[in-house]
């Protein structure tokens, strides 16, 4: 009875696990400052694309990840073409959001 209790805790302080930054947090900052023009899975607004014109690419496609997480974090910061940089972001967010579009994959 004893061992059993002990092996217990053992396991849950095992399986104590350290927060990590990035994709949960990022999907919060991507629901409400981007999702609205890109999608919940990032394959784009095709009525917006039509009405700027544009062509969007899905952010989980090959050509997106291929950029590097500055040049996303870049694009959310000073925007890309007709997309304008979108503000109110702390760095971490930004940082957050990157880690949840590598998610779109
Ligand atoms: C008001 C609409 C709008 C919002 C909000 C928006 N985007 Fe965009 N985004 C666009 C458009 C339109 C393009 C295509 C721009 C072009 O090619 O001229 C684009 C392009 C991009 C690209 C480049 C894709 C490529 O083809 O290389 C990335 C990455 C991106 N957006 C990420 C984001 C992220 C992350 C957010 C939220 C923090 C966001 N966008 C919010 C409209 C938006």
């Amino acid at each position: 009875m004893t061992a059993r209790v002990i092996s217990c805790a053992v396991l849950l302080g095992i399986s104590m696990v350290p927060a990590i930054a990035g994709p949960t947090e990022g999907k919060e900052v991507y629901d409400s400052k981007c999702k609205a023009c890109h999608g919940a899975t990032g394959q784009g607004n095709p009525g917006l694309a039509k009405m700027l014109k544009v062509e969007m690419r899905p952010l989980g496609s090959k050509d997106v990840q291929a950029a590097s997480d500055a040049d996303l974090k870049k694009i959310v910061a000073e925007g890309k073409g007709k997309m304008k940089p979108i503000s109110g972001l702390s760095a971490k967010q930004v940082d957050d959001v990157v880690a949840f579009v590598r998610t779109l994959k």
